[in-house]
């Protein structure tokens, strides 16, 4: 009979299928009100010259029995094992997936190389909001109050939650120029920082689109003078065309600078404008309370989209926007990074 539980626990732990099954089929032969247990506490009530004889039998047999079931265990942990091996098996002959390598947009790359070409010289980046409000994308630039730029056909304005504390509407900045007005009104010159950022205006066509890019850049301190500008503006667009492009200063007008111009660099044999500069107002230091008498600075503005149209030749400032793969892989340029 001894013998016999024996057979019973090899039969019963053959048959459990899983970890699972065979853990309680164990507990039945060896668990704490399992049958070996019984058979444990019914010595008690024999002879002590039987007890222990049948006790020496029992342990003996408990023995045989704890390692039927660790066999098992073994057995089922192996072939569940190599079920495993056999179905997550990994076809090492099979083709990788190529994942494309991404890339800079183009505006991006654009804007790289003229900060890169102004850092050398000099220049700090610094960005600024672009949701702004009235008094640093206009007033204190010098724009009258009834300048057309501040008109809804021109401006983004923002609705009512956003209206700033002037009670002002607040609006998309309709230019990087406020960048100027923020930093002066940060630090003391001098100050010669770089903004590159997005600008939003209500007009589309095939060379104007709602939301676009500008670098905005100045120099203020004691002795900056309209010679430094064309120095540095014939430096950077020479850095970012070539060298032997030639560029020529026009005169013209913005509000936040006097005297301004235009520049225009050589293109197809004739000339094309490409930013705006002059040297700051007297009246934008003295809006951030600079005294213009000890203080002077040029600015400038460019656009970012129209020096990278002129770079890759582009017809359409749209195609930017689209994210056709197609058409920016062509401009990738593999020496900005
Ligand atoms: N803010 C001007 C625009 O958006 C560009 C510009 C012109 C910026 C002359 C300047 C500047 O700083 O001096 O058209």
């Amino acid at each position: 009979m001894a013998e016999e539980l024996t057979l019973q626990a090899e039969h019963a732990a053959s048959e459990a299928e899983s970890l699972d099954d065979l853990r309680q089929v164990r507990s039945r032969f060896l668990g704490k009100k399992g049958v070996l247990s019984q058979r444990l506490k019914e010595l008690g009530s024999l002879e002590p010259e039987q007890r222990k004889i049948q006790g020496q039998l029992v342990h003996q047999q408990k023995k045989a029995i704890e390692q039927i079931f660790i066999s098992r265990e073994d057995e089922l942990k192996l072939s569940l094992y190599q079920k495993r091996l056999d179905q997550e098996r990994i076809d090492v002959t099979l083709k990788g997936r190529y994942i494309a390598p991404g890339a800079l947009h183009p505006l991006e790359t654009t804007v790289r190389i003229v900060l890169g070409v102004l850092q050398r010289m000099g220049f700090e980046v610094e960005e600024g909001p672009e949701v702004e409000d009235a008094f640093h994308n206009f007033d204190a630039l010098n724009f009258p109050p009834d300048h057309p730029a501040k008109e809804m056909q021109d401006t983004f304005f923002l609705a009512e939650p956003f209206k700033d504390k002037f009670g002002a509407p607040s609006l998309l900045r309709t230019h990087t120029s406020p960048v100027q007005i923020r930093a002066m009104e940060d630090r003391d010159p001098p100050l010669k920082i770089v903004a590159p950022g997005k600008v939003y205006r209500c007009d589309a066509d095939v060379t104007h689109s709602p939301m676009f890019h500008q670098i905005e850049g100045f120099w203020v301190d004691k002795h900056v003078t309209f010679r430094d500008l064309k120095g540095i503006l014939t430096e950077l667009i020479k850095g970012v065309f070539g060298e032997s492009i030639p560029v020529r200063f026009r005169p013209s007008f913005f509000p936040f600078t006097e005297p301004s111009a235009e520049v225009d660099m050589g293109w197809q044999n004739g000339w094309l404008e490409v930013l705006g500069c002059g040297m700051i107002h007297p009246n934008v230091l003295r809006a951030v309370d600079i005294d213009p008498n000890v203080y002077q600075g040029f600015a400038f503005g460019l656009g970012v989209e129209r020096f990278a149209m002129l770079r890759y030749g582009i017809p359409d400032i749209r195609l930017f926007y689209e994210s056709d793969v197609r058409f920016l892989r062509q401009l990738q340029d593999p020496l900005i990074r």
